[in-house]
C-alpha cells in the first residue's frame, strides 16, 4: 500500500496540492529565479487555469509565493493560460493568454486573447487596463481561436513575441509579433509552419539563440509515431535553424526531439545572469494516468537543465547546482559485472548516479531501478549494442501508466555514460553526456528502492558515483 506522501517529489517543483501543468513566466528578476505554472488550485484535475508561483536563488531550493494570476475578467474568465515573463522599467510583466468559452461547445466556442499583468514587488500582479493587448488572431491562414502561449523577449529597443497557432486546415505554426512598449503589438509574420507529420497545433513556442544557431522549441500536438519517434501523445521538439528578423521568418534545418521518455511537455527556457539557457518542462503528459491525483495533487516540473549546441546537435544537461543536494557519496571503480548484480550502498528513491560502462563483449546490458525484493516491480533501462538503441520500460514500474520508449544511441569508444536522477515518483536519465534524455513518472511501492545491474556478458563499470539527495522542495 502506498501512503499519502510516498510519491511527493523531494527536489522537483510541484504544487502544494492540486493540479499543475506547463511552466510559465520562467525568468530572472532582481537576481532571483521566478517560475510560474499552470495551476488549478481547487482540484487535482485540470480546470480554469491560475498561475502558481515559486522563486529560488539557485534553481534548487524553492520558496512558495501566492498565486500570481487568477481568472477575474471577462477576457480571462475561463483561465489564465500559458505565457512568459519579462522585466521592463524595473517591473515584472507577465504575458499570458486569456481563455474564454463563449458558448457551450468547448471545441468551437473558444476565444483566446493575449494579456499583460504587472508587478512592482514580484509577488502581487495587476492586470493592465489596456487588456487584452492582442484581442484577436491575425487575418490570413491562421486559425481564429487556437491562438495562445506568448513567449516574449527583447532585442535592441523592441519587444518580440512568438505565439502558438494552427493554420485554418489544422497544421501547427508559430506567429511573430513585435512591440515597442509591450502594450501595442503588431503582427509581423507567420514565423514558421509545420508540414506533414509536424503536429496540428504548436503549443508553447519559444525562440532563442544558442551560439550562432537560432532554436525554436515548441510542443506540437498530434505528431504520429514513426519508428521509435513521437510515441507520446504530444511531443516537445527543438528546431534548429535561422531566424531572419528582417523578414520575420524562421528557416528550419533540423528537428530534434527534446526528451525521449514519457513525461516532458511544454518546456520553457530562460537566459540567466550567467548566460545559460535553462529549460524546464512539465514532467507529465496530457491524458496520461496520474495516480497521484488520488492523493490530491498532480504534476511536477522536470529538473532544470542547460541547453547547449555541440556538432549541430542540441544537448541537455542537468544544472550543476543540483550537486548541493548530495550526501553519502558512494563510489565504485573498475568493477566487472556479469549477470545480475546489486552493489552495496547503491539503492534508494531519492538519488543521483553517474555511471560509465564499457560494454566489452556484452550485446545487452542495463539497470533495473526502483526494484522490489523479488524483482516483480522494476523500471527497466536496457542498452542493445547491435541495434545501438536504448529502451526504457515502465510496464512493471508499479501503479500508473506503463509503456516503452526507445531511442537510437551509439556507444562512444565502446562506452555508455549515464547520469540518472531518481525521485519519489520519477526518473530522469541523461545519456552520453547530454546527448539524449528520457524523463518518466513512475509510481512504485515505497519499499521498491533496489538498483540492479545486468548484462549478458561481462561489462566493466569503469566508474560509478552515487549520492543520496536531500529534500529541497
Ligand atoms: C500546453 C497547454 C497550452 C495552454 C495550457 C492550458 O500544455 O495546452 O497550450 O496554454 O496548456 O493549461
Amino acid at each position: 500500500t502506498v501512503s499519502q506522501d510516498d510519491w511527493r517529489l523531494h527536489y522537483h517543483v510541484m504544487p502544494e496540492a492540486n493540479w499543475m501543468n506547463d511552466p510559465n513566466g520562467f525568468c530572472m528578476w532582481n537576481g532571483e529565479y521566478h517560475l510560474f505554472y499552470q495551476h488549478h488550485p481547487y482540484s487535482p484535475e485540470w480546470g480554469p487555469m491560475y498561475w502558481g508561483h515559486v522563486k529560488s536563488k539557485d534553481l534548487v531550493h524553492w520558496e512558495r509565493l501566492p498565486i500570481a494570476l487568477a481568472p477575474s475578467e471577462s477576457y480571462d474568465k475561463d483561465g489564465c493560460f500559458s505565457g512568459s515573463a519579462i522585466e521592463k522599467d524595473g517591473k515584472l510583466y507577465l504575458f499570458y493568454t486569456g481563455n474564454q468559452w463563449t458558448g457551450p461547445d468547448q471545441e468551437t466556442d473558444l476565444k483566446q486573447v493575449q494579456c499583460l499583468a504587472v508587478s512592482e514587488d514580484g509577488i502581487h500582479f495587476e492586470k493592465i487596463n489596456e487588456n487584452p493587448v492582442i484581442d484577436k488572431a491575425p487575418d490570413g491562414d491562421v486559425h481564429p481561436f487556437h491562438f495562445r502561449d506568448p513567449k516574449v523577449w527583447k532585442k535592441g529597443d523592441m519587444y518580440y513575441c512568438v505565439l502558438g497557432s494552427q493554420t485554418k486546415n489544422r497544421m501547427g505554426q508559430a506567429l511573430l509579433y513585435q512591440s515597442s512598449d509591450l502594450i501595442h503589438w503588431e503582427f509581423v509574420n507567420i514565423l514558421a509552419k509545420g508540414q506533414g507529420n509536424q503536429g496540428y497545433m504548436w503549443e508553447c513556442p519559444d525562440l532563442f539563440q544558442l551560439d550562432d544557431t537560432d532554436v525554436l522549441v515548441m510542443s506540437p500536438q498530434g505528431v504520429h509515431p514513426e519508428g521509435d519517434y513521437y510515441h507520446n501523445l504530444h511531443q516537445s521538439v527543438a528546431v534548429m535553424g535561422h531566424f531572419h528578423q528582417d523578414k520575420g521568418n524562421f528557416t528550419s534545418e533540423k528537428w530534434q526531439i527534446l526528451d525521449h521518455g514519457f513525461d516532458f511537455y511544454a518546456p520553457q527556457t530562460m537566459l540567466d545572469e550567467q548566460g545559460r539557457r535553462i529549460v524546464i518542462a512539465w514532467m507529465a503528459m496530457w491524458e496520461s494516468e496520474m495516480p497521484e491525483q488520488k492523493q490530491d495533487w498532480a504534476g511536477a516540473m522536470t529538473i532544470p537543465c542547460i541547453l547547449s549546441i555541440e556538432k549541430e546537435k542540441l544537448r541537455i544537461d542537468p544544472i550543476p547546482e543540483l550537486a548541493s543536494l548530495r550526501y553519502d557519496p558512494i563510489r565504485y571503480q573498475k568493477l566487472i559485472v556479469d549477470q545480475n548484480k546489486k552493489l552495496d550502498g547503491v539503492h534508494g528513491d531519492c538519488l543521483e548516479m553517474k555511471v560509465s560502462i564499457d560494454a566489452k563483449e556484452a550485446t545487452k546490458f542495463g539497470l533495473n531501478l526502483r526494484m522490489n525484493e523479488t524483482g516483480t516491480e522494476r523500471t527497466n533501462l536496457t542498452y542493445y549494442v547491435d541495434e545501438e538503441k536504448i529502451v526504457l520500460d515502465r510496464s512493471k514500474s508499479g501503479k500508473g501508466p506503463g509503456g516503452v520508449r526507445k531511442a537510437p544511441l551509439a556507444l562512444q569508444n565502446g562506452k555508455l555514460q549515464l547520469h540518472l536522477f531518481i525521485d519519489k515518483s520519477s526518473v530522469e536519465i541523461f545519456m552520453q553526456n547530454g546527448e539524449k534524455v528520457m524523463s518518466a513518472r513512475i509510481y512504485p511501492e515505497r519499499d521498491s528502492t533496489g538498483i540492479e545491474f545486468f548484462s549478458d556478458a561481462a561489462i566493466e563499470m569503469i566508474q560509478l558515483e552515487k549520492w543520496s539527495l536531500k529534500q529541497s522542495v
